[in-house]
């Protein structure tokens, strides 16, 4: 495989490594020379031993175009649409595009959605704990006898960010890049938004299909400069009646990366992180009380698994994968509709008729 990816920051890293260890050729294009030479000499030698000389780096002005089989969009949300495009109109074969998909306005999204199929050109988001593998166990968990009709589903992702901030030494907080703008898609909803995507790929395992409503409550931090939320609750409700809560946060220490679907007979929970380096995967069903699974894995390894489904939906039906591009696009409809729905005080509708743009949203 042939990848480009945009954008020499935290997870162009993340994506340079997991594809140099699939043994696949790389080429990484950024504008800002400091992050280029910062890759290089830095992040990369610091967080997977030493740099690998066959990755070769490019300002956009020289970038080579076509001939990619996958062209990942690691940069800040408000750029990735445009990204996207340039890499459906130069026909790379699939596009993996970061979370979240784009800023809260959408503009553009239903566009590259149009031109990708036109193209055929495959397009993903980088959800990328919906393929990870406890998630995988969990969805095999709940999908076996067992655990009775599905009640309801609660997803938390609160995690206080100064973790971010200490693998990002070069930015002094939130204003100094997207994650202090909610419009750009930084705050607790954008950032976080993991725990949405989440909550919509396990609402489509047990059938409860796409999430029509909305009512959410979010709490701001704003001085005349930055803008976001750091705290997002969501009550959301599916096509099929299933209703359950979302919680994003950027305060909560130690985080909590959590999700429970209960049953009438039992209940499965997924935690990330529940011990340093591992995740883990409870089950109380009937016959099997406290049926504990532990998955070891490092965080390069969730990209390295991730890279590896993107490989296999291409031989298969990548439209059906759970990162699809669809994926990522109808979780950036919830998170508007959350900030819609703080805005209004009402209880936010989507209609996916209408595309991926605001008209989907409706405050009732
Ligand atoms: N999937 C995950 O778990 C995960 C983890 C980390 C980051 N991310 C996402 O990845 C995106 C980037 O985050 P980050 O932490 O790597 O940011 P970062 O600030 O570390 O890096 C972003 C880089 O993009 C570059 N850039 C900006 N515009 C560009 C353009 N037009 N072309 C090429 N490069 C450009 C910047 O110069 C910068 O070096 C965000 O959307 C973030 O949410 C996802």
């Amino acid at each position: 495989m042939r990848v480009k990816i945009y954008g020499a920051g935290s997870i162009g890293n993340h994506l340079a490594h997991a594809a140099r260890s699939l043994d696949w050729s790389v080429d990484v294009v950024d504008p800002d020379p400091r992050a280029l030479e910062r890759m290089r000499n830095s992040i990369y030698p610091t967080r997977y031993g030493k740099w690998d000389e066959t990755i070769r780096q490019f300002d956009p002005k020289d970038q080579p175009k076509g001939g990619y089989d996958l062209v990942c969009v690691g940069t800040p949300p408000d750029s990735h649409i445009a990204l996207a495009r340039s890499a459906v109109a130069e026909r790379a074969r699939a596009v993996l595009v970061e979370k979240p998909f784009c800023g809260l306005d959408l503009d553009g999204a239903q566009e590259l959605a149009d031109e990708a199929a036109k193209a055929g050109v495959a397009g993903f988001v980088g959800y990328d704990h919906v393929v990870g593998r406890a998630a995988r166990l969990a969805c095999d968990t709940v999908l076996a006898p067992g655990i009775g009709e599905i009640a309801t589903l609660d997803v938390e992702f609160r995690e206080f960010w100064g973790g971010i901030f200490a693998a990002h030494p070069w930015l002094s907080g939130p204003a100094d890049s997207y994650l202090g703008y909610w419009k750009r898609g930084g705050g607790a909803s954008g950032e976080h938004s993991h725990a949405t995507n989440l909550w919509q790929h396990f609402a489509h395992v047990v059938g409860g299909g796409r999430v029509v409503s909305v009512q959410a409550t979010l709490n701001f931090v704003r001085d005349g400069t930055i803008d976001y939320d750091r705290l997002c609750l969501m009550t959301l409700e599916t096509e099929s009646g299933l209703v359950g809560r979302c919680v994003q946060d950027v305060v909560t220490q130690p985080p909590r990366k959590w999700a429970r679907i209960q049953g009438t007979e039992g209940f499965v929970e997924w935690t990330c992180g529940h011990a340093p380096g591992v995740d883990q995967v409870e089950a109380t069903l009937p016959g099997r009380i406290s049926n504990v699974q532990r998955v070891a894995k490092t965080r390069p390894d969730d990209f390295i698994e991730e890279l590896r489904h993107i490989e296999q939906a291409l031989a298969s039906d990548p439209a059906r994968s759970p990162i699809a591009l669809s994926r990522g696009l109808d979780t950036m409809l919830v998170v508007a509709a959350a900030h819609l729905s703080h805005q209004t005080g009402r209880c936010v509708k989507i209609d996916y008729s209408k595309g991926w743009v605001p008209a989907a949203l409706a405050a009732v």
